[in-house]
């Protein structure tokens, strides 16, 4: 993968090279992530961000993550505002937004729909998630966040234990990491799930076939006592009712009595968010909030990191950031990551 002008589209296109080519460029990115400098390397440029399902984090992190190269975004979000809803195809919504935009991040709710959609494109594509297919920036986002979180204890992504717990049916994310991580060595994987909502075959054959250990279970007590637990929430809209998401909603919450009782006191506690926080679900409890080992805030700003990573790569500007360096003008106290 040469990534000026690809398109990114599965985590498939990945191996363990270019994963750490991505994670050196997005170190290089924390400085403008935090504010303590400017980079105006894309100044000029556009991202068409293209949002047909509903997201906060992923959507508005490519909008800061292209504005901090200092691009500019325009955007349209739900497929009732966009021409998608009057029959217009993907190809031909790919060809127009293509002609107006330098790059493309784009969600859509059917498995394929954005491979599809770059087709027409004349521009990189990025896929921001395709229905329970593939979400391929959460899981470099999240392989950055277990290399960093883990190299707090001596760790190392070979050799780890990750429980992945919840909806690992329907969740794109889980499906996306699992892959990267069967590019590791020896991972042991613990799959948390009701049978229903178990991991597909597919992927539980590639990470086996990779060499890895996979334990399967439905149940949590017990089996959190990982390097890393990445809980999950639910996927409500792909069930077929709400009815039917209500069976699993709150089967397995990881709350501080639970942590205390079942995990390693250094256990990571992962969720690409959002977590479901209502009562009837409450997969993460709040009473982990002040836990040292709770990264997700910290998962979700490396996201800006590996997201700028990526557009400074598919625009070829990633050995130029410095060249286009200005000062911050204004008061910041930010921090990131
Ligand atoms: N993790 C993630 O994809 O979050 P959003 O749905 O808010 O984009």
């Amino acid at each position: 993968m040469s990534f000026k002008g690809d398109h990114i589209l599965s985590v498939s296109q990945f191996d363990r090279d270019n994963i750490q080519h991505v994670f050196q460029i997005a170190r290089s990115m924390q400085p403008y992530a935090s504010r303590q400098k400017r980079t105006k390397v894309l100044e000029g440029a556009i991202l068409g961000n293209l949002f047909f399902e509903p997201s906060t984090r992923t959507r508005v992190s490519f909008g800061c993550a292209f504005n901090l190269l200092g691009g500019e975004v325009r955007e349209t979000t739900g497929m009732e505002s966009s021409a998608l809803s009057k029959g217009e195809s993907l190809f031909d919504t790919a060809r127009v937004i293509s002609s107006y935009s330098d790059v493309i991040a784009m969600r859509h709710p059917q498995s394929g729909s954005v491979a599809e959609f770059a087709l027409g494109s004349r521009v990189p594509v990025i896929n921001g998630g395709d229905g329970a297919n593939e979400h391929p920036t959460q899981a470099l986002l999240d392989l950055f966040t277990i290399e960093r979180e883990l190299a707090g204890s001596g760790l190392t992504i070979d050799g780890m234990h990750i429980a992945m717990v919840g909806d690992l049916k329907f969740g794109r994310t889980v499906h996306s990491l699992s892959k990267l991580l069967a590019l590791y060595k020896d991972v042991r994987f613990t799959l948390i799930a009701p049978k229903e909502l178990a991991m597909p075959d597919d992927i539980i054959s590639a990470i086996e076939n990779a060499g890895h250990q996979v334990h399967i279970t439905e149940v949590l007590e017990g089996n959190v006592n990982a390097d890393i637990v990445y809980q999950t929430r639910i996927q409500e809209e792909r069930f077929p009712s709400k009815d039917e998401a209500n069976l699993y909603r709150g089967k397995f919450r990881l709350n501080q009595e639970i942590y205390t009782k079942y995990c390693k006191s250094n256990t990571v506690i992962m969720h690409p968010l959002p977590r479901d926080s209502r009562a009837e679900a409450n997969e993460l409890d709040n009473d982990l909030n002040l836990n040292p080992n709770l990264a997700i805030f910290r998962q979700a700003d490396n996201g800006i990191l590996v997201r700028m990573a990526l557009f400074a790569l598919t625009l070829g500007v990633e050995n130029i950031l410095t060249n286009y360096e200005c000062a911050v003008p204004w008061y910041s106290n930010k921090h990131s990551g």
